[in-house]
């Protein structure tokens, strides 16, 4: 790959498959990968434990400025770290995704995060995967993509994710909050999930991981040629 770095932004809906393709891309082109959604998770997980009202206002602000979020690698994997606590299980738990779209709502939680997500982007070489990347955190990233796939194929592919870790949960209740997140996500006031009018769009019902792969490298290599 030429050397020349950009900035790949993955949006879609939720359980896609993004972070799995987000990550094997970055792996490819030797980039960063960031998981934003993650991030949502981690100021939820700590809403939860510290029992902050979400009509709280000024808790909020307080509760923000007590949050430290960073990203580490743990045998091989990107785990994501709260306050120096890895979090990387505990906030996939569904108590955490039942409450993750409410809190991605709250505009102050936003601004927090997205400038952090910006500063992660100051030198290129990232591969980030969100709601609001491509029409928020970088607008003019080189490379967007949109991914979008079934509701039957990706209950199925979050259930199989969340077995292989040992979490419960079932199908009905898995497919439930992937409806119910997309809309809260799509029809929040502050930067709803919406493709970017430049973005790329990729199905991946029917698509292999590779296949996924090779044609999102394809249109890096493109993007990457272009700068
Ligand atoms: O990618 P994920 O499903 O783990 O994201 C969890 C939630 O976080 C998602 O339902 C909406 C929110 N989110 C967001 O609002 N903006 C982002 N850039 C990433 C996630």
């Amino acid at each position: 790959m030429p050397s020349q770095k950009i900035i790949i932004a993955l949006d879609g809906f939720a359980a896609c498959g993004k972070s799995t393709l987000a990550k094997s891309l970055a792996k490819k082109l030797n980039y960063i990968y960031v998981d934003t959604g993650a991030m949502y998770r981690a100021v939820t997980l700590y809403f939860l434990q510290e029992k902050i009202s979400l009509e709280d206002e000024q808790a909020i602000a307080q509760a923000l400025d007590n949050i430290r979020i960073d990203f580490r690698h743990r045998a091989g994997a990107n785990h994501c770290f709260l306050n120096g606590e890895d979090v990387e299980e505990e906030i996939r738990k569904m108590h955490v995704s039942k409450w993750v779209s409410p809190v991605a709502a709250i505009s102050a939680v936003r601004r927090f995060l997205v400038k952090q997500q910006q500063a992660m982007g100051r030198f290129k070489g990232l591969v980030m995967d969100g709601r609001d990347i491509g029409t928020v955190v970088f607008p003019e990233a080189e490379l967007k993509l949109f991914m979008t796939a079934s509701y039957e194929v990706r209950s199925q592919r979050r259930l199989a994710e969340l077995q292989a870790k040992g979490l419960s949960a079932s199908l009905a209740e898995v497919r439930e909050n992937l409806m119910e997140r997309d809309q809260i996500d799509s029809s929040r006031e502050d930067s709803p999930l919406r493709k970017a009018d430049d973005a790329i769009t990729i199905d991946n019902s029917e698509l292999s991981m590779n296949e996924q792969l090779d044609l999102a490298l394809d249109l890096a290599q493109k993007a990457i040629e272009k700068k």
